[in-house]
């Protein structure tokens, strides 16, 4: 059995097998309109979403599968003490596969540890968002015909914003890529990522403040929302929160291929104007997340031409410490009996296996 808790936790091959299906899907919805006929997935969202849960929903039932599941904490009786732990071991009983989203980092690692099903992270935290990532993935593939030699410029809270952090990931394995972090200093792209990722990957990288300068060289623009509800202090997200708004104006330097991407929601770092350049493809982007949650359901269950229903190793190194995890969002420090667990980064520092913060 497998799980999708990281974009990693997909090779390459897997990756761009899981893209084609979708891209066949896009094409033949109809073909595949039986294959999990008496199948379950569990929607078990501890926080609000509309894209990833709507879609995950669409995709089982344009499967032919059933869905059940909740959308709110207050909803489920996690409300009531439950952990993660528990209810994941209660909800194994009910369905053949689950799609869960919740507001502590590594929260779906922790359920991937007791669960008999496979676990799919539908957003964890400010962590890690992987099906965002196929979805963004197909896109980029639909525009460029390509995932290497792209110059990609991420664009607002990169601290926060998930599916950067599991694009990234994805695109570091890919030659050719650079990256162009543009944020304020307090919301930059945590260190793991560059440390662990992209400088170990054939890709280069610039951490820059400024949009307009970066613009011409650019051909992917992924725009973030500055992500309110990861602030600790609400005058600090008052004062960056319109740090960068897109607007016709500042896409006049931009190349005529470029894509703007966005995971949406949007607040207000989009202009409504920019909806009509032939570049917005951040609805088109949305579209394609029924598509590529289908082939990741039907890849998971081992119903698919691809089946990922069979283990795969972990090779990360375990250390032993008996220490708390600096992160506060961490789960190991929001549920009684979730230790941490440490494991040594590819350039020697450890870092938690739930959440990825740095032990020093
Ligand atoms: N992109 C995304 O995760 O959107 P939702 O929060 O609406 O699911």
């Amino acid at each position: 059995m497998r799980h999708l808790i990281d974009p990693l936790y997909l090779s390459v091959e897997e990756t761009e097998q899981i893209l084609n299906i979708a891209d066949d899907i896009c094409e033949n919805m109809e073909k595949y309109s039986n294959k999990c006929d008496g199948k379950i997935l569990a929607t078990l969202f501890f926080e609000p979403s509309t894209r990833t849960r709507l879609s995950f929903e669409s995709a089982m039932m344009r499967l032919g599968g059933k869905v059940l599941g909740f959308s709110s904490a207050s909803s489920s009786s996690a409300s009531k003490g439950e952990t993660v732990a528990d209810t994941i071991r209660v909800i194994g009983n009910y369905v053949d596969i689950v799609a869960m989203r919740h507001p502590n980092d590594g929260a779906a690692y922790r359920a991937s540890q007791y669960s008999k099903k496979p676990i799919i992270n539908a957003g964890d935290g400010g962590h890690q968002h992987p099906t965002q990532t196929l979805t963004d993935l197909m896109t980029i593939r639909r525009r460029h015909g390509r995932l290497d030699n792209i110059t990609i410029g991420f664009c607002g809270d990169l601290k926060y914003g998930r599916t950067v952090h599991s694009l990234v990931k994805a695109l570091s394995r890919y030659k050719g890529n650079h990256f162009v972090f543009i944020s304020p200093k307090e919301l930059e792209v945590p260190r793991y990522v560059i440390d662990e990722y992209v400088k170990k990957s054939d890709c280069t990288y610039e951490e820059v403040t400024d949009l307009s300068s970066a613009m011409p060289e650019l051909d992917i623009l992924y725009m973030t929302r500055v992500q309110r509800e990861r602030f600790a202090d609400i005058e600090q997200y008052n004062r960056l929160k319109d740090s960068y708004i897109l607007s016709p104006e500042l896409l006049k330097e931009a190349k005529k291929e470029m894509a703007i991407l966005h995971p949406l929601p949007r607040v207000n770092e989009i202009t409504l104007s920019v909806d009509d350049d032939e570049r917005a493809k951040y609805f088109e982007q949305a579209g394609n997340g029924v598509f590529v949650r289908m082939a990741l359901i039907l890849s998971l269950l081992g119903m698919g031409n691809l089946d990922l229903n069979a283990e795969k190793d972990n090779h990360d190194e375990v250390v032993k410490l008996d220490v708390k995890c600096k992160n506060r969002n961490c789960i190991t420090n929001m549920e009684d009996g979730t230790k941490p667990v440490y494991v040594k980064g590819e350039n020697g520092r450890v870092r938690c296996k739930f959440c990825d913060e740095y032990v020093d």
